[in-house]
Order: C-alpha cells, then sequence, then structure tokens
C-alpha cells in the first residue's frame, strides 16, 4: 500500500450497545496534513484512541507504515512512529519542559535501565545526547525556557510542550486531538505555522479540531464522521459545500462558517 501511512478499514468500536465508531474506512498519505472533523460525540477522539493502541476495536483492521498494528500495544505503535497528543492536556505539570521532554524519550535511551546501570559510561553519553535533542525541539517549538516549570506556562505553551513531548519519540504520524482548543487568535496563528513546519520536516499530520479556519487552512483532505458513521471525505472547499456535511453541523456555529466559505467559493 504505497501511498498510504495509515489506513482504518472497516473499523467498529462499541462500548457496550453503543458504536462510537461504525464501519469507518480512511487513508492517510504520507507528509500531507488529514483533518477528521465532525459534531461534539461523533466518534473523533475514540478513533484516535483506537489508533495510538488505547483502545481496541470490535471489528475492522488498522494499518500503519505497511503493517498491521491491531494487536500491537500503544507503546510498540509509539516506538515505530505513531505519537499523538491528547484533547485534555496531559503533562507533568510540576517537571520542567526539558523534563517532560525527556520523558518522551524514555524508549530511546541506552537499551532500558538495568543496561544502563551496567553500562554508566554509555549511559551517560545517551543522556547528554538526549538533552541535547530535547533542548533542539524545544528550541524547534518555541519554547525559549528549557528550565521553566510545565504546569507554569502559559496554555499556548502547554500546548506546544505536548507537541515537543510527542516529537521525542521521532513520530512519523502524528495524532493531534483538539490542538487549538482554548487558544487565543495569536496563540491559533503561531501553531498553525509550527504545523507546516512539522509538515516540511516530513512529519505527517492526523487532526481533530473544531476551529473550522484552522482546519480550512492546513488540511490537504478531510474526513467527515457524525454519529461514528463517515459521511463526507475530499478537500476542504469539497468538504465544506457538502450538505450532508453543513447538516450534520446544522444549528452550530461550524454550519454558519461552514455556510460562508461554501459562499466564497
Ligand atoms: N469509554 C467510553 N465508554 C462509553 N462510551 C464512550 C466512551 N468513550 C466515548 N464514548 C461515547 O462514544 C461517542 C463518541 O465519543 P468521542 O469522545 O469519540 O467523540 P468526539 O468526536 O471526540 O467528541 P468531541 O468533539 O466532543 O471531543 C460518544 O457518544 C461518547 O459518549
Ligand atoms: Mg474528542
Amino acid at each position: 500500500m504505497s501511498g498510504t501511512i495509515l489506513a482504518l478499514e472497516n473499523v467498529t468500536v462499541r462500548f457496550g450497545g453503543l458504536a462510537a465508531v461504525e464501519a469507518v474506512s480512511f487513508h492517510v498519505e504520507p507528509q500531507t496534513v488529514h483533518g477528521l472533523i465532525g459534531p461534539n460525540g461523533a466518534g473523533k477522539t475514540t478513533a484516535f484512541n483506537l489508533i495510538s493502541g488505547l483502545g481496541h476495536q470490535s471489528d475492522g483492521h488498522i494499518r500503519f507504515d505497511g503493517e498491521r498494528i491491531d494487536d500491537w500495544p500503544s507503546w510498540r505503535r509509539a516506538q515505530r512512529g505513531l505519537g499523538r497528543t491528547f484533547q485534555n492536556i496531559r503533562m507533568f505539570g510540576e517537571m520542567t519542559a526539558l523534563e517532560n521532554v525527556l520523558a518522551g524519550m524514555h524508549a530511546h535511551v541506552g537499551g532500558g535501565l538495568g543496561a544502563a546501570l551496567l553500562r554508566l559510561q554509555s549511559f551517560r553519553a545517551a543522556e547528554r545526547a538526549a538533552i541535547l535533542k530535547a533542548r533542539e525541539i524545544l528550541a524547534f517549538v518555541g519554547l525559549a525556557d528549557p528550565s521553566a516549570r510545565a504546569g507554569n506556562l502559559p496554555y499556548g505553551d502547554q500546548r506546544r510542550l505536548e507537541i515537543a513531548r510527542a516529537l521525542a519519540s521521532d513520530p512519523k504520524l502524528m495524532l493531534l486531538d483538539e490542538p487549538a482548543a482554548g487558544m487565543n487568535p495569536s496563540e491559533t496563528s503561531g501553531l498553525i505555522e509550527l504545523l507546516l513546519r512539522l509538515k516540511a520536516r516530513g512529519v505527517t499530520l492526523l487532526l481533530v479540531e473544531h476551529d473550522m479556519h484552522f482546519i480550512m487552512h492546513l488540511c490537504d483532505r478531510i474526513t467527515v464522521l457524525n454519529f461514528g458513521r463517515k459521511i463526507a471525505e475530499g478537500t476542504p472547499l469539497e468538504v465544506r459545500s457538502d450538505p450532508k456535511v453543513i447538516e450534520a453541523y446544522l444549528g452550530t456555529k461550524v454550519a454558519e462558517r461552514l455556510e460562508a466559505g461554501a459562499r466564497v467559493r
């Protein structure tokens, strides 16, 4: 399957009687930004959990980078290049920015703690290299002070730190769940600029976001879910003028934006 880094094939996730995701198929092409959108409860986070190995499908298959990953634990998916950030920020608030990034890198330092203690010299060299790399990543995402306490950072910077931590494991594909949520307009445009630099660096992005300006600006392709089902797919232009998409969002602010976008066209 060349030309595809991630493919969901007929995936269903049930919670008791409820199908949070139902017979969904879509694929993501390498080095693109792919949007996954839909109203609240559409199944976006459930799909992300599934892809990153925090939940399992009741039916269907997932392929990542040419391999079936259905039975892989989340750590193995991460090790093979699947990174993610969370809808609700998850970080170590008491630790510094640098320590948070190092925590995201642990799998890559010196072959485990036991081996590290036996080979203290090589562990120290690996640790120095890890710190250097973590500092580079923090600079890349635009965080100037590696020793800042994560919990004290402004909200927008905490979101950047989450991205930095995900970058620590060298992801080929990064899943971002509502990265712009709660950001002010200037933080949001800073984030757009950062994600475009990530794409230029060769990282494929799969993005869940309710901010339609953000989505339409960044995405090459968009898949739309509603009540767990895929209802539309295409370029931003195609998706925002699709009557099924406008109907799904009916009565929400997003609908006004979509219709405005469709009129501009
Ligand atoms: N662990 C769970 N157990 C039971 N139901 C769940 C569970 N997780 C999610 N759901 C249900 O599955 C559906 C999809 O939820 P999900 O969180 O994936 O939606 P979402 O598209 O991410 O929504 P939002 O935009 O609000 O974040 C919802 O009806 C939700 O209540
Ligand atoms: Mg969600």
